[in-house]
C-alpha cells in the first residue's frame, strides 16, 4: 500500500495532508526517514511512525456526526490551547474531520478514521452541498441577495455563487439559508462581510443529504448506513 494511503487510512489526516507530512520529513518507516511520496509499505510488517507515534490501520471504521458548539477548534491540537472538537468525543480511534468549521461557527461536522471515505467525500468532483443557517444584524435588501447569488467580488476575485434565501426577519435580526457547494476558507463569513453585514450566528445544518437533525450542541452519533451511502453518492 502507498505510504500516503496507509497514513490517511490510519486516520492520521487527509491524503493531501499526509503527503505534506511525508515531504516535511515527519514520517519514518522502520526507523528511516522517508520523504519519497511514492513509497510503498507492507502494512503487516513495516513499522511506520509519525512524530514518534506508531501508526496502524484501524481495526474497524467509525463515522460520526457531531454538533460542534461555538468556541471549539477543529484541529487535533490548538496552538492557542483552546478547546477542540476532540475534547467532545470519547473514541479510542484517531478521527479526523471531513472539512472544518471556524472556531465561532457551530453545527454539523462529520468525523471518521476511514481515509478513503474522507477523500471521496471531500473530493471536488462530488461538489457536496453544505447548507448553513445565518443570522445577521438588521435587514438585507433583495439587491444584496442578488449579489450573493451571483458571487460577491472580493479583491477583484469573484467568489463562487451561493443559493441564498431569506427565512425570517424581526426588528433586530434576519435569518437566512445559504447553500454552497465549495468550501473555501471562511466562505460564508466573507460573503456577508463583502456586503457589509455582520453575522451573529453561523450554523451548518446539512452536508449533502446528511442533516444535523435534532442533535444537541456538543452531542454526536454514528452515521447510519443510509447516510453513508448518500454521502459517497455525492450532492
Ligand atoms: N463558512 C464560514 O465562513 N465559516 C465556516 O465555519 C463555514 C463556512
Amino acid at each position: 500500500m502507498r505510504l500516503n494511503k496507509f497514513l490517511s487510512n490510519s486516520g492520521v489526516a487527509s491524503r493531501r495532508k499526509c503527503d505534506e507530512l511525508i515531504k516535511e520529513g515527519k514520517v519514518f518507516v522502520n526507523g528511516k526517514q522517508v520523504k519519497e511520496l511514492g513509497t510503498v509499505v507492507n502494512e503487516k510488517k513495516d513499522k511506520v511512525t509519525v512524530e514518534e507515534k506508531v501508526i496502524s490501520l484501524p481495526s474497524s471504521f467509525v463515522y460520526i456526526k457531531l454538533n460542534k458548539p461555538k468556541g471549539y477548534a477543529c484541529s487535533a491540537s490548538d496552538e492557542k490551547g483552546r478547546k477542540t472538537i476532540y475534547d467532545l468525543i470519547d473514541c479510542d480511534e484517531r478521527l479526523f474531520s471531513i472539512g472544518r468549521l471556524d472556531y465561532d461557527t457551530e453545527g454539523l461536522i462529520i468525523l471518521t478514521n476511514d481515509g478513503d471515505f474522507a477523500n471521496k467525500v471531500a473530493h471536488p468532483k462530488y461538489n457536496i452541498e453544505k447548507e448553513y443557517r445565518v443570522t445577521i444584524e438588521g435587514d438585507i435588501k433583495e439587491s444584496e441577495l442578488a449579489v450573493m447569488r451571483k458571487g460577491v467580488v472580493i479583491d477583484g476575485e469573484r467568489m463562487p455563487s451561493a443559493r441564498v434565501e431569506k427565512l425570517s426577519q424581526d426588528d433586530k435580526y434576519t435569518k437566512l439559508s445559504v447553500v454552497i457547494d465549495e468550501g473555501q476558507n471562511r466562505q460564508v463569513r466573507r460573503m456577508f462581510e463583502a456586503i457589509g453585514k455582520s453575522i451573529r450566528l453561523l450554523k451548518r445544518v446539512r452536508i449533502g443529504q446528511v442533516r444535523l437533525g435534532g442533535l444537541s450542541r456538543g452531542d454526536y452519533k454514528d452515521l447510519t448506513e443510509e447516510e453513508l451511502n448518500l454521502l459517497v453518492r455525492g450532492k
